[in-house]
């Protein structure tokens, strides 16, 4: 058998293995003390890409709490029916604006219209992404550049904005959803890794910016996700639940933990993958 064989397996079979532990040790939703921890309630949050799925879990975990609301997301009728939902959960105040996130001109009108809406910001969670078509990518830099706008330039436009503002009120959270795929690029999806290797680093280097300022800056991290992202894909072990995942998303921002990988055992995968040697590495087909 070929040594680039016999490594995936042990990848797959490890990733297999940790799945496993952690399905069978699933934790309950946030428990009432995490919930009242760090900010004073109602919270006053921010979604941006708040129809995706993982984003509408955590929100719903927020809406519980009897938290204020602005959703942002590109499609006006889904809106309608998360936010309504939302409403129905318990949310103080749900307002909604609808913005495709690349049209960046118009990102700070949005975030002033959020703040005026909620009388301030507290959190700001950004979700939206899209996977990218890595073959068809290949074909074409006009769509790898759309994937770029999409998945990087429109954080970087949205984080810029939100650091600046909170900066200046010395308080806030900023979290953000990258992906594992960042870590390291994989010849099947580096478009994708590519934009949320950038979208990781640029929350670094934010992070320590604001360390000072008593911003919090939060990466996260998911591995699979059983979401319409991940639609046409076959689902194995690996996937997580959107459920599962956005109520880690709410658990780290009001935790206030920093990176965070989305279920925990890929931060054990991705360690193992970031060590594997160049030379073996460009010979994985995955
Ligand atoms: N699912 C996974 O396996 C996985 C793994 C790691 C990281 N992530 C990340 O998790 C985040 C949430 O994804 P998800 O899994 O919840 O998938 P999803 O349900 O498909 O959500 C993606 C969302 O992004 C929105 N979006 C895409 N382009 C947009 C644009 N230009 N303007 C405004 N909204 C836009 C989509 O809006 P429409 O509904 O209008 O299309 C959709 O609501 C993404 O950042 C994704 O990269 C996902």
């Amino acid at each position: 058998m070929k040594k680039t064989t016999l490594i995936a397996g042990a990848i797959s079979a490890l990733a297999a293995a940790l799945a496993f532990i952690a399905k069978s040790k699933q934790k309950p939703a946030a428990s009432e003390a995490v919930r009242a921890a760090r900010y004073r309630q109602p919270r006053r949050v921010l979604i941006a890409g708040a129809t995706s799925a993982i984003a509408q879990e955590a929100a719903k975990e927020f809406a519980a709490d009897g938290d204020k609301l602005f959703l942002i997301a590109r499609n006006a009728e889904k809106l309608q029916v998360v936010a309504d939902d939302l409403r129905v959960r318990g949310a103080a105040q749900v307002e909604t604006a609808v913005l495709d996130l690349t049209d960046t001109d118009r990102h700070a009108a949005t975030l002033d219209q959020a703040a005026e809406a909620l009388d301030g910001l507290d959190i700001a969670l950004i979700a939206h992404g899209t996977l990218s078509d890595q073959a068809a990518c290949q074909q074409s830099y006009a769509l790898t550049e759309q994937e770029m706008r999409t998945n990087f330039l429109s954080v970087v436009s949205l984080v810029t904005l939100l650091a600046n503002r909170f900066e200046a009120e010395r308080r806030g959270t900023i979290a953000v959803i990258s992906s594992v795929a960042g870590d390291r690029g994989r010849k099947s999806n580096y478009v994708y890794g590519a934009a949320k290797a950038g979208v990781t680093a640029f929350l670094s280097g934010v992070r320590g910016r604001l360390a000072d300022a008593g911003v919090t800056v939060i990466t996260i991290k998911p591995g699979m996700v059983d979401t319409p992202m991940t639609a046409h894909l076959e689902k194995g072990a690996l996937f997580a639940s959107a459920e599962s995942v956005g109520q880690g998303v709410y658990r780290a921002i009001i935790t206030g933990r920093e990176v965070v990988y989305l279920p925990r055992f890929w931060w054990v995968i991705m360690t193992v993958i970031r060590h594997v040697p160049e030379f073996i590495f460009k010979k994985l087909n995955f």
